[in-house]
This record gives structure tokens, C-alpha cells and sequence, in this order.
């Protein structure tokens, strides 16, 4: 095998676009240091799955009535305690905590950042060895003084400064935006080293996969239902019928949409109207991708980005991916509105 030798770790990479800012002080670059340092212990502990005691229920619920995973409970302590270290962020929701975790100490509060995460996404695969993630959203504090506050938390996704997630899967991959297009990195396991393996992701041309948990078919509104049919009908010119895959890992069914060309769907249902995903710390974060790599997000009206948090762990409808595949939903919903 030839050596490479021609290598941009992540952050040699966030340095260098730092330079672009000429007002930037490096607290940016920290932070994101701070979430890769986080990742490669959680993506250790996630590697010895079955070796260690780390697989299995933590025996706890969330605020949302979810069973907490051990692993859910391991990798939300550790991003945590990594930011917490960091001192530049002063304050996180978590969609493990109920409330805002505030940083006052006399280091954290001087913070500018406040971060939303999703520790460990897609915790049902975690037993049968298929890929999971981790997702974030970075803001600006609003307040100015003290550790930070819900009213942090709650803005838009137009307000980001940054968003991103890991993927732990065949390899484990760190990918983020700060506005300027999306990169992706690959953790080389042999050094514990982040490296650029795909620089500038966007989504291809021509997509014809689309996810969603059709288990739940009989629960969708009567216009997703006839986007689903249209996805299965016969066109060669269009490529129809589409691919249908589906992971149940929001991380993992973006990541290979944003890789091979398709869109995520999961609508608001008769059980549950505004969806299953969490605003903050999962359609955010994923929304800026998306429209960072050429591609939509959208809950079936408007721009997800633009939606106004009420409350940390309000969910919403996600169509998310290709844009001309986001469209496409869109123009059934507002049809059968
Ligand atoms: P989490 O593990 O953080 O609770 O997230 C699970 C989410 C998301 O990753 C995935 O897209 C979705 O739930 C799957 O839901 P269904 O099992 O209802 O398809
Ligand atoms: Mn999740
Ligand atoms: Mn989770």
C-alpha cells in the first residue's frame, strides 16, 4: 500500500478557515476540538460494544418518556463534561436533560457558544451493531453575562453558526458546516486523528432513494401516502421506481442520502401531528447540512431553518435531502392541505 502523505486534519482544516475570519479568536476551533475529542471516546466505547458493559437499558426514562440506553446516558456525560472543560460554551440542551444544562462556573459563563445535541442518535441500533450517531447545533449566546440560558437555546435555525454530526459506522465520520459548504472527516483509528476525506459534500444530481418508516403508512397524512405511490411508480425518464431504504438512524439514512442522492421523510401522523424528531438538536442541525450541500429541509410548508422554538424538546415534520425530491413532497402537501 503507498503511504499518503498528503493529509488535513480537522483541525489543521478549521484553522485555515478561521483565517478567513479575520475578527475570529479561536473559540470556534475550540469547540469543535472539544466535540471531535468527545466523539473518539464515545466511538471507542461504542467499538468495545459487547466486550464492556456499555450495551443494554440504562433502567432510566428521558423527559420524553424514552427508555434510556446505557450508551445514550455514557455519551451525553461525556459531551457534557468534554464542553463543560472547554469553557466555550456556557450553556446545552440535551435531548437527555430536561432542561438547560447552564454552565456558571468562572471559566464556562464567559462562554460565547451554546450547543443543542442529540448525544447518541438512532439508539435502537445500538444492540445490533448498525450505525449511529451523534448530532449538534452551535448558536450564539443571547444573553451576556452568567451561564447561559433557555432563552440561548431557543432560536431558529437561521441563527446557527454551525451544525454537524458524527456518524459511527463502517468508519467513523465527523461532518460539519459553518455556512461555507459541508466537509467531511474520517477518523484514521491507527492515530486517533480526524483527516478531510471529503471536502465540499453535496448532494449528487440525480437521487432516487427515499426513507421513511412506511411501518407506520396507515397513520400518514392522505398526501404522503401519494408521495409514497408516486416514488413506486414506473417512469424510466424520472428513475422511478426509487430505492426505498430506511435505517431508523436519522445520522446514518442523511448520511447516505447526502452520499448517494435521496430524501428523509418523517411526517407528522394522526399519533403523533408534528412528527417524531426534535426540532433543536435533530431538524436544525440536519437542515443546515442539507441546504449547505446544495440540497432542502423542509415540514412539508416552510423552511425548517426558519421554524420558531417554542419549547427545547418540541419535534417537527422533517423532509430533508435532495431539493427537487423535497419539492416534489412539498408541492403534495400544500395540494392536500
Ligand atoms: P434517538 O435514538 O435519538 O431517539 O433518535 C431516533 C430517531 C431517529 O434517529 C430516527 O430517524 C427515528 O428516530 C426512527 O424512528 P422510527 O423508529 O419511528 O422509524
Ligand atoms: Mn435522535
Ligand atoms: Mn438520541
Amino acid at each position: 500500500m503507498v503511504p499518503r502523505t498528503k493529509i488535513v486534519t480537522l483541525t489543521q482544516f478549521i484553522i485555515q478557515r478561521q483565517s478567513e475570519y479575520p475578527h475570529a479568536k479561536g473559540a470556534l476551533t475550540r469547540l469543535l476540538n472539544d466535540i471531535a475529542t468527545a466523539a473518539k471516546i464515545v466511538n471507542r466505547e461504542i467499538n468495545a460494544a459487547g466486550l464492556v458493559d456499555i450495551l443494554g437499558s440504562s433502567g432510566k426514562e428521558n423527559v420524553q418518556g424514552e427508555a434510556q440506553k446505557k450508551l445514550d446516558v455514557f455519551a451525553n456525560d461525556m459531551f457534557i463534561t468534554a464542553l463543560k472543560g472547554g469553557g466555550e460554551c456556557c450553556a446545552i440542551a440535551s435531548e437527555e436533560n430536561e432542561k438547560v444544562i447552564s454552565f456558571s462556573n468562572e471559566f464556562s459563563e464567559l462562554g460565547k457558544y451554546v450547543i443543542a445535541m442529540d448525544p447518541l442518535d438512532g439508539s435502537s441500533n445500538i444492540e445490533s451493531n448498525v450505525s449511529i450517531g451523534t448530532i449538534f447545533s452551535i448558536y450564539r449566546r443571547i444573553t451576556e453575562v452568567g451561564g447561559g440560558t433557555i432563552e440561548d437555546l431557543l432560536q431558529p435555525g437561521v441563527n446557527l453558526v454551525a451544525s454537524g454530526y458524527i456518524i459511527y459506522g463502517s468508519s467513523t465520520m465527523l461532518v460539519y458546516t459553518t455556512g461555507k459548504g459541508v466537509n467531511g472527516f474520517t477518523l484514521d483509528p491507527s492515530v486517533g486523528i480526524f483527516c478531510l476525506s471529503h471536502p465540499d459534500m453535496r448532494f449528487p444530481e440525480i437521487s432516487n432513494i427515499y426513507s421513511i418508516n412506511e411501518g407506520n403508512y396507515i397513520y400518514f397524512p392522505e398526501a404522503v401516502k401519494q408521495y409514497i405511490k408516486y416514488c413506486q411508480q414506473d417512469d424510466e425518464s424520472s428513475g422511478r421506481p426509487y430505492t426505498s431504504r430506511y435505517i431508523g438512524s436519522l445520522v446514518a439514512d442523511f448520511h447516505r442520502n447526502l452520499i448517494k442522492g435521496g430524501i428523509f421523510l418523517y411526517p407528522g401522523t394522526k399519533k403523533m401531528p408534528d412528527g417524531k424528531l426534535r426540532l433543536l438538536y435533530e431538524c436544525n442541525p440536519i437542515a443546515f447540512l442539507a441546504e449547505q450541500a446544495g440540497g432542502k429541509a423542509s415540514n412539508g410548508f416552510k423552511r425548517i431553518m426558519e421554524i420558531n422554538p417554542q419549547t427545547l424538546h418540541q419535534r417537527a415534520p422533517l423532509f430533508v435531502g435532495s431539493r427537487r425530491m423535497v419539492e416534489k413532497v412539498e408541492s403534495y402537501i400544500q395540494k392536500y392541505a
